[in-house]
């Protein structure tokens, strides 16, 4: 086997395969499952801002129509909204402990945002019960016509998480950013120790015979991960922290291209779905073979070059294909 180490957000990774928060990583057997058949770390599956929130109106709402817990007592609701946070947030730290005493791979919890409200705290209790580093997933929705600051509330949750831990915060960003370049690379420049691009949102689909909308794909397919690939090759050698690619990567080829365009590591998940945890193996063995073929023994030695190349001016380059191709076509 080649040298396939990996350093990602400052942690040592023993090859750049991550598996990505899913389903999947939110067990202990399946968090084991992944360090046997070779991951290099593992993100848990998010506890989500809403899944939380949530449930604190519904105990509420509950408690509301007893008058023996009611009776008006607002300090009692006060406690009820804390009790429900501390259980939930109980199972997610549990999780990280146990997790870190069975596996030696690195953990990073993953908490699903929205806002900067009163969440932030509880990463201070994810870094106590031994996560190695964080990921935030700010989902917000381009499709939310009522948030007028979907930029700047990046930034003000990235700040507060700043402040509240000392272990490497990783953020997974969508690509609906009003210029998208500028502000990855402003993101990259926060503090934050890397950046997961991107999010993959729910893929509509109409089925015209009965005019209602389709079930959407749960699954990613190779084809939808041109644009992280795209954009890690401009961003690579602009950004200031590490890059992981995200969103469609299924195959040793797939993560191959995403480390020649620059990216530190590599999350899979719908791979992990379709094929079975057995695919980090057959994607570190077809890595490795092309490795041999071409020449390299570590990963540093090839990570980035065709992002030197592409992303030197990526506006000329593909401005330049696009006259190539497209004038061509009659
Ligand atoms: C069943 C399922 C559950 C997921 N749960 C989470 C989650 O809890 N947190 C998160 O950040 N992403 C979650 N994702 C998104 C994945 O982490 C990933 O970003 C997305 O699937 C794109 O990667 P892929 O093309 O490799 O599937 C989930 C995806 C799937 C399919």
């Amino acid at each position: 086997m080649k040298d396939l180490t990996t350093s990602y957000l400052g942690l040592e990774l023993k090859n750049p395969i991550i598996a990505g928060s899913c389903g999947l990583t939110g067990t202990l057997e399946g968090i084991v499952s992944m360090e046997q058949h070779g991951a290099g770390a593992v993100v848990i599956k998010s506890i989500f801002e809403e899944e939380i929130l949530l449930e604190v109106k519904e105990r509420m709402r509950d408690a509301k129509k007893n008058p023996m817990i009611y009776s008006g007592l607002s300090e009692t609701l006060d406690y009820i909204d804390l009790h429900i946070r501390e259980d939930r947030l109980a199972d997610f730290l549990q999780l990280i402990q146990d997790a870190k005493k069975a596996v030696s791979i690195p953990i990073i919890a993953s908490i699903n945002c929205i806002s900067d409200e009163d969440w932030t705290h509880f990463t201070r209790r994810m870094e106590e019960a031994g996560a190695d580093a964080l990921e935030l997933n700010i989902f917000l929705n381009p499709a939310d016509f009522k948030n007028q600051e979907f930029d700047r509330a990046y930034f003000r949750i990235i700040e507060k998480v700043l402040k509240t831990v000392k272990i490497p915060v990783a953020v997974k960003i969508s690509k609906y950013f009003t210029r998208l370049g500028l502000s990855i690379k402003a993101l990259s420049e926060t503090g934050v120790s890397g950046l997961v691009m991107f999010n993959r949102f729910y893929s509509p689909d109409i089925d015209i015979e009965k005019m209602e909308l389709a079930a959407p794909q749960m699954f990613s397919s190779s084809d939808e991960m041109h644009e992280t690939l795209r954009w890690i090759a401009i961003m690579s050698e602009r950004v200031t922290c590490n890059l992981a690619a995200s969103t469609g990567i299924h195959t040793g080829e797939d993560v191959i291209k995403m480390l020649l365009a620059g990216a530190t590591a590599i999350q899979l998940v719908s791979t992990l779905y379709k094929n079975g945890p057995d695919m980090i193996k057959k994607i570190l063995t077809e890595l490795d073979k092309w490795m041999s073929d071409q020449g390299f023994n570590t990963v540093e030695q090839f990570r980035g070059k065709i992002s030197r190349k592409y992303g030197a001016d990526p506006a000329a380059f593909e401005r330049m294909q696009f006259m190539k191709h497209f004038s061509e076509i009659r």
